[in-house]
């Protein structure tokens, strides 16, 4: 079993794009440049007008909420969540996010991403969708508590505990929600859970001008000081947004090795305004690049991340070389890789896991190939991914789906909104 890439351009760890043949064996590269010697390829990819990327990974979503997609847009952010999204998650089963989870996974895979971290509320339907679609993700259950607390933590480590081990491409950390919505001693909780059991930590930090207040209030400190004082700022956490940071929130998640997934859309979505990226990349901090929930973006889509990371922080700087081409798109794919602890993943080198994107870069709008990297962010809008790979298997191949049946999770999705009178 191999796949051969004949001839394709291919953007190397360094970021530059080279010309060469990329051999797949299994679910690892066996090389690049030289073919080796016996090696006989089953599929033999066409390198002509194409482009070799390690698989994108989306380092926050909430997969199940493409279900709310449009549902309620422009709403003030109250009445968002409390007057539509919470009371509609309520009446959601776990099938329902079992089939908006594939939706999710379907569309992540059409638009070359490979991996996610998926924050949840039903387990075992997102295991299950992730296994039987061939998507990498780590899967995260929100965490809230006290009230009701212990059980979803329990419900957690059920799964986990059944789960573990059993497919390489599902793996597991613990997602405490937010700073606002779990209390300091559930924090500590979860922080030595974490530590107990060696799984990392995926948490919402100081998203809102509100978050900020509100924490201020109670604890008369910062959301990162409050987490970092309850044990949970580590090398294996993972913080989304972290729009509302002081100078010493940024020094502390760089001193702590916290990485950060930023979420340019979801935040200009929910009015919550523009993180710190240039800041939080001068102090070393691991930035990578998140689309957050399908209800608060709405799409699940890195190519448009792309663009918008490389492009706002130019604006609100001031300063052109703020987010450059190069460093948005090493947040998408190394700099995620490493949020996610996913090891051998997120660069094309021999050796490293097979999860890949193939563009078809002959598009007008990808024309000339004057710096294609640059096009990339700048122009492309992920309907250019024509193949798929993760672990060394196709998941779209030519534009096809190869693992999900898309007109049964179409189907099945229709048919939940038209339940939760989402859709007539
Ligand atoms: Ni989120």
């Amino acid at each position: 079993m191999g796949v051969l890439f004949r001839g394709i351009r291919a953007l190397l760890p360094d970021m530059s794009i080279r010309e060469t043949d990329v051999c797949v064996e299994g679910e690892r590269i066996l090389s690049l440049g030289e073919i080796p010697e016996g090696f006989a390829p089953d599929t033999v990819v066409e390198g002509k007008d194409r482009l070799l990327l390690p698989g994108l990974v989306n380092a926050h979503t909430h997969t199940y909420m493409t279900m709310f997609r449009g549902c309620a847009d422009d709403l003030p952010f109250a009445e968002w969540l409390n007057g539509h999204i919470d009371p509609l998650e309520q009446r959601m089963t776990a099938e329902d996010c079992y089939w908006a989870t594939l939706l999710g996974n379907m569309e992540m895979i059409l638009n070359g991403t490979t991996a996610s971290v998926d924050m949840f509320i039903y387990t075992e339907t997102a295991s299950r969708a992730a296994e039987e679609c061939g998507f990498r993700t780590v899967l995260t259950r929100g965490l809230t508590g006290p009230e009701g607390g212990e059980r979803r933590l329990r419900e957690f480590f059920a799964e986990y505990e059944a789960r573990k081990g059993r497919c390489s491409r599902v793996t597991f950390a613990l997602g405490p929600h937010a700073p606002y919505s779990c209390s300091e001693a559930y924090l500590r909780q979860v922080a030595d859970l974490a530590k107990e059991h060696g799984l990392g930590l995926h948490i919402h930090v100081s998203e809102s001008q509100f978050e900020q207040t509100t924490v201020r209030e109670q604890y008369g400190c910062t959301p990162a000081e409050l987490l970092d004082r309850c044990g949970i700022l580590g090398e294996k956490t993972l913080a989304a947004h972290c729009v509302w940071l002081s100078e010493a929130d940024i020094a502390l998640l760089a001193e702590r090795g916290v990485s950060v997934a930023t979420n340019p859309v979801s935040n200009l979505k929910l009015g919550n305004g523009i993180a710190p990226v240039p800041r939080l990349l001068a102090a070393g901090v691991n930035v990578a690049l998140g689309t957050d929930g399908a209800a608060s973006n709405n799409a699940l889509n890195l190519f448009r991340e792309l663009s918008f990371v490389a492009l706002l922080h130019k604006g609100v700087t001031g300063d052109t070389t703020a987010v450059p081409a190069k460093e948005a798109l090493r947040m998408a794919t190394a700099n995620g890789a490493k949020a996610l602890g996913l090891e051998g993943c997120g660069e094309i080198r021999a050796g490293a896991k097979a999860d890949l994107t193939v563009l078809d870069i002959d598009k007008p709008w990808l024309r000339p190939h004057t710096d294609i990297l640059s096009s990339l962010v700048y122009c492309a809008r992920g309907d250019e991914v024509c193949d798929v790979m993760v672990d060394g298997r196709f998941l779209l191949r030519k534009g096809e789906l190869t693992t999900v049946d898309r007109e049964r999770v179409l189907f099945e999705v229709d048919r939940t909104c038209r339940r939760l009178g989402l859709i007539k």
